[in-house]
Protein backbone atom coordinates (compact mmCIF):
# COMPACT_ATOMS: atom_id res chain seq x y z
CA UNK A 1 0.00 0.00 0.00
CA UNK A 2 1.57 3.38 -1.03
CA UNK A 3 1.53 6.16 1.79
CA UNK A 4 -1.17 8.92 0.72
CA UNK A 5 0.46 12.57 0.64
CA UNK A 6 -1.46 15.89 1.16
CA UNK A 7 0.94 19.08 0.15
CA UNK A 8 0.28 22.50 0.50
CA UNK A 9 1.28 24.75 -1.98
CA UNK A 10 1.31 28.25 -0.39
CA UNK A 11 2.75 29.81 -3.69
CA UNK A 12 3.49 34.02 -3.38
CA UNK A 13 0.38 34.05 -0.74
CA UNK A 14 1.24 35.50 2.78
CA UNK A 15 2.99 38.06 4.99
CA UNK A 16 5.30 37.35 8.01
CA UNK A 17 1.84 37.58 10.29
CA UNK A 18 -0.36 35.83 8.27
CA UNK A 19 1.86 32.78 8.11
CA UNK A 20 2.42 33.07 11.89
CA UNK A 21 -1.55 32.70 11.91
CA UNK A 22 -1.20 29.63 9.45
CA UNK A 23 1.22 27.91 11.08
CA UNK A 24 -0.36 28.62 14.58
CA UNK A 25 -3.42 27.08 12.99
CA UNK A 26 -1.85 23.95 11.69
CA UNK A 27 -0.14 23.00 15.02
CA UNK A 28 -3.68 22.38 16.97
CA UNK A 29 -4.61 19.78 13.86
CA UNK A 30 -4.59 16.47 14.67
CA UNK A 31 -3.54 15.10 11.11
CA UNK A 32 -4.15 11.30 10.10
CA UNK A 33 -1.10 9.10 11.27
CA UNK A 34 -1.04 7.06 8.39
CA UNK A 35 -0.29 9.85 5.83
CA UNK A 36 2.28 12.38 4.48
CA UNK A 37 1.42 16.01 5.07
CA UNK A 38 3.74 18.78 3.31
CA UNK A 39 3.56 22.75 3.14
CA UNK A 40 5.65 25.09 0.50
CA UNK A 41 6.06 28.44 1.68
CA UNK A 42 7.15 31.33 -0.06
CA UNK A 43 11.17 30.90 0.12
CA UNK A 44 11.31 34.38 2.20
CA UNK A 45 9.43 31.99 5.59
CA UNK A 46 10.85 29.11 4.85
CA UNK A 47 12.97 29.51 8.23
CA UNK A 48 10.29 30.61 10.23
CA UNK A 49 7.75 27.48 9.37
CA UNK A 50 10.06 25.09 9.87
CA UNK A 51 10.66 26.82 13.41
CA UNK A 52 7.30 26.80 13.93
CA UNK A 53 6.00 23.74 13.11
CA UNK A 54 9.26 21.43 14.92
CA UNK A 55 7.55 18.68 16.44
CA UNK A 56 4.61 18.41 14.44
CA UNK A 57 4.16 15.82 11.51
CA UNK A 58 4.28 18.58 8.48
CA UNK A 59 7.15 18.52 6.69
CA UNK A 60 8.58 22.02 4.80
CA UNK A 61 9.36 22.12 1.08
CA UNK A 62 10.24 24.77 -1.35
CA UNK A 63 8.72 26.09 -4.62
CA UNK A 64 11.97 26.12 -6.53
CA UNK A 65 15.39 25.75 -6.16
CA UNK A 66 18.13 26.86 -8.09
CA UNK A 67 19.51 24.35 -11.11
CA UNK A 68 22.97 23.75 -9.55
CA UNK A 69 23.13 22.34 -5.73
CA UNK A 70 26.02 23.92 -4.50
CA UNK A 71 26.20 27.59 -3.34
CA UNK A 72 27.55 29.97 -5.70
CA UNK A 73 27.49 33.14 -8.11
CA UNK A 74 23.79 33.17 -9.10
CA UNK A 75 22.37 35.90 -8.08
CA UNK A 76 18.32 35.56 -6.66
CA UNK A 77 18.47 32.06 -6.76
CA UNK A 78 18.38 29.28 -3.48
CA UNK A 79 20.73 26.42 -4.21
CA UNK A 80 19.39 22.88 -2.72
CA UNK A 81 21.89 22.28 -0.27
CA UNK A 82 20.89 25.89 1.21
CA UNK A 83 16.78 24.02 1.12
CA UNK A 84 18.51 21.89 2.97
CA UNK A 85 20.49 23.65 5.52
CA UNK A 86 16.95 25.52 6.03
CA UNK A 87 15.61 22.71 7.15
CA UNK A 88 13.90 21.60 3.45
CA UNK A 89 13.34 17.87 2.51
CA UNK A 90 10.94 18.58 -0.53
CA UNK A 91 11.19 20.49 -3.49
CA UNK A 92 8.50 21.29 -6.04
CA UNK A 93 9.84 21.28 -9.27
CA UNK A 94 7.65 22.04 -12.92
CA UNK A 95 4.92 23.88 -11.03
CA UNK A 96 2.93 24.77 -14.40
CA UNK A 97 2.97 28.38 -13.09
CA UNK A 98 6.59 28.30 -13.74
CA UNK A 99 6.27 26.38 -16.65
CA UNK A 100 4.06 28.84 -18.54
CA UNK A 101 4.34 32.10 -17.33
CA UNK A 102 8.54 31.47 -15.91
CA UNK A 103 9.03 29.96 -19.33
CA UNK A 104 11.10 26.90 -17.46
CA UNK A 105 11.75 24.34 -19.92
CA UNK A 106 11.68 20.50 -19.79
CA UNK A 107 16.08 20.60 -19.80
CA UNK A 108 16.12 23.04 -17.02
CA UNK A 109 13.81 21.42 -14.86
CA UNK A 110 15.58 17.81 -15.24
CA UNK A 111 18.81 20.22 -13.59
CA UNK A 112 16.71 21.02 -11.32
CA UNK A 113 15.34 17.85 -10.13
CA UNK A 114 18.60 16.40 -10.13
CA UNK A 115 19.96 19.16 -8.09
CA UNK A 116 17.05 18.34 -5.81
CA UNK A 117 17.89 14.80 -5.05
CA UNK A 118 22.10 15.68 -5.43
CA UNK A 119 21.43 17.40 -1.88
CA UNK A 120 18.55 14.93 -0.45
CA UNK A 121 15.43 16.95 -1.19
CA UNK A 122 12.38 14.79 -2.65
CA UNK A 123 11.40 16.51 -5.89
CA UNK A 124 8.21 16.56 -6.38
CA UNK A 125 7.33 16.69 -10.04
CA UNK A 126 4.91 18.57 -11.46
CA UNK A 127 3.26 17.82 -14.62
CA UNK A 128 -0.12 18.48 -16.68
CA UNK A 129 -1.58 19.74 -19.54
CA UNK A 130 -3.30 22.84 -21.01
CA UNK A 131 -6.76 23.43 -21.31
CA UNK A 132 -6.23 23.85 -25.36
CA UNK A 133 -4.15 20.74 -25.19
CA UNK A 134 -6.74 18.58 -23.21
CA UNK A 135 -9.73 19.52 -26.18
CA UNK A 136 -7.02 18.29 -28.83
CA UNK A 137 -6.87 15.19 -27.39
CA UNK A 138 -3.08 15.55 -26.33
CA UNK A 139 -3.20 15.09 -22.32
CA UNK A 140 -1.74 12.00 -22.19
CA UNK A 141 0.63 12.63 -24.87
CA UNK A 142 2.16 16.41 -23.07
CA UNK A 143 1.82 14.44 -19.62
CA UNK A 144 3.93 11.51 -21.21
CA UNK A 145 6.35 13.72 -22.54
CA UNK A 146 7.09 15.61 -19.20
CA UNK A 147 7.64 12.77 -17.81
CA UNK A 148 9.82 11.18 -20.51
CA UNK A 149 12.32 14.27 -20.54
CA UNK A 150 13.06 13.28 -16.87
CA UNK A 151 13.18 10.06 -17.06
CA UNK A 152 15.89 10.14 -20.01
CA UNK A 153 18.37 12.82 -18.89
CA UNK A 154 18.09 11.45 -15.32
CA UNK A 155 16.84 7.57 -15.53
CA UNK A 156 13.74 5.46 -14.09
CA UNK A 157 15.73 5.67 -10.71
CA UNK A 158 15.55 8.67 -10.00
CA UNK A 159 11.57 8.26 -9.80
CA UNK A 160 11.72 5.96 -6.75
CA UNK A 161 12.79 8.94 -4.27
CA UNK A 162 10.86 11.28 -5.84
CA UNK A 163 6.46 12.15 -5.91
CA UNK A 164 4.78 12.88 -9.32
CA UNK A 165 1.71 15.58 -9.03
CA UNK A 166 -0.26 15.51 -12.46
CA UNK A 167 -2.10 19.16 -12.09
CA UNK A 168 -4.12 19.53 -15.27
CA UNK A 169 -3.30 23.15 -16.14
CA UNK A 170 -6.87 24.44 -16.49
CA UNK A 171 -8.02 23.04 -12.84
CA UNK A 172 -5.42 25.48 -10.84
CA UNK A 173 -7.14 28.03 -9.42
CA UNK A 174 -10.09 27.84 -11.80
CA UNK A 175 -12.31 26.39 -9.41
CA UNK A 176 -12.51 23.47 -12.63
CA UNK A 177 -12.04 20.42 -10.99
CA UNK A 178 -11.05 16.86 -13.09
CA UNK A 179 -13.42 14.68 -12.27
CA UNK A 180 -11.86 11.48 -10.93
CA UNK A 181 -12.47 9.37 -13.35
CA UNK A 182 -10.61 12.04 -15.36
CA UNK A 183 -7.82 12.49 -13.39
CA UNK A 184 -7.63 8.84 -12.93
CA UNK A 185 -7.40 7.70 -16.60
CA UNK A 186 -4.14 10.04 -16.40
CA UNK A 187 -2.72 8.84 -12.98
CA UNK A 188 -3.08 5.30 -14.55
CA UNK A 189 -1.52 6.04 -17.62
CA UNK A 190 1.59 7.59 -15.78
CA UNK A 191 1.96 4.63 -13.63
CA UNK A 192 1.88 2.59 -17.13
CA UNK A 193 4.51 4.88 -18.51
CA UNK A 194 6.33 4.04 -15.46
CA UNK A 195 5.67 0.15 -15.87
CA UNK A 196 6.92 -0.55 -19.12
CA UNK A 197 10.06 0.72 -17.94
CA UNK A 198 10.59 -0.52 -14.16
CA UNK A 199 7.50 -1.95 -12.49
CA UNK A 200 8.47 -1.80 -9.29
CA UNK A 201 8.89 2.06 -9.61
CA UNK A 202 5.73 2.00 -11.15
CA UNK A 203 3.91 0.36 -8.06
CA UNK A 204 5.92 2.33 -5.38
CA UNK A 205 5.38 5.61 -6.89
CA UNK A 206 3.42 8.32 -5.04
CA UNK A 207 1.21 10.01 -7.83
CA UNK A 208 -1.09 13.01 -6.67
CA UNK A 209 -3.44 15.27 -8.36
CA UNK A 210 -3.36 19.10 -7.97
CA UNK A 211 -6.33 21.63 -8.98
CA UNK A 212 -8.82 23.10 -7.29
CA UNK A 213 -8.69 20.61 -4.82
CA UNK A 214 -10.92 21.21 -1.65
CA UNK A 215 -12.14 18.90 1.15
CA UNK A 216 -15.57 18.91 -0.58
CA UNK A 217 -14.35 17.04 -3.72
CA UNK A 218 -10.96 15.47 -1.53
CA UNK A 219 -12.65 12.18 -1.04
CA UNK A 220 -13.82 11.34 -4.08
CA UNK A 221 -10.72 11.98 -5.54
CA UNK A 222 -8.66 9.77 -3.00
CA UNK A 223 -10.58 7.16 -3.64
CA UNK A 224 -9.47 6.30 -7.19
CA UNK A 225 -6.66 3.81 -7.17
CA UNK A 226 -3.99 5.01 -8.68
CA UNK A 227 -4.49 8.73 -6.74
CA UNK A 228 -2.11 8.65 -3.75
CA UNK A 229 -3.33 12.61 -2.73
CA UNK A 230 -3.21 15.61 -3.45
CA UNK A 231 -1.09 19.41 -3.93
CA UNK A 232 -3.51 21.73 -3.18
CA UNK A 233 -2.98 25.45 -3.91
CA UNK A 234 -5.90 27.76 -2.47
CA UNK A 235 -7.46 25.81 -0.32
CA UNK A 236 -4.13 24.75 1.69
CA UNK A 237 -4.22 28.24 2.69
CA UNK A 238 -7.19 27.49 4.92
CA UNK A 239 -5.72 25.51 7.61
CA UNK A 240 -9.41 24.07 8.66
CA UNK A 241 -9.85 22.93 4.76
CA UNK A 242 -6.37 22.11 4.94
CA UNK A 243 -6.97 19.40 7.65
CA UNK A 244 -10.46 18.16 6.27
CA UNK A 245 -8.40 17.73 2.78
CA UNK A 246 -5.86 15.61 5.33
CA UNK A 247 -8.21 13.48 6.96
CA UNK A 248 -10.40 12.72 3.37
CA UNK A 249 -6.80 11.30 2.67
CA UNK A 250 -6.50 9.39 5.98
CA UNK A 251 -9.83 7.56 5.38
P1 LIG B 1 -5.24 25.14 -6.65
O1 LIG B 1 -3.69 25.02 -7.02
O2 LIG B 1 -5.54 24.09 -5.62
O3 LIG B 1 -5.41 26.53 -6.12
O4 LIG B 1 -6.02 24.91 -7.90
C1 LIG B 1 -3.05 23.77 -7.12
C2 LIG B 1 -1.60 23.97 -7.45
O5 LIG B 1 -1.26 24.86 -8.24
O6 LIG B 1 -0.72 23.24 -6.95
Amino acid sequence: MRRKMVAGNWKMHGTGASVDELTKSLKVIDFPVNIDVAVFPPSLYIGKVVEALRGTPVAVGAQNVARQPEQGALTGEIASSQLVDAGCTLVLVGHSERRQVLGESDGELCLKFAAAQQAGLVPVLCIGETLQQREAGETLAVVGQQLTSIIDALGIEVLKQAVIAYEPVWAIGTGLTATPEQAQEVHAAIRAQLAARNAEVAQGARLLYGGSVKAANAADLFSMPDIDGGLIGGASLNADEFGAICRAAGN
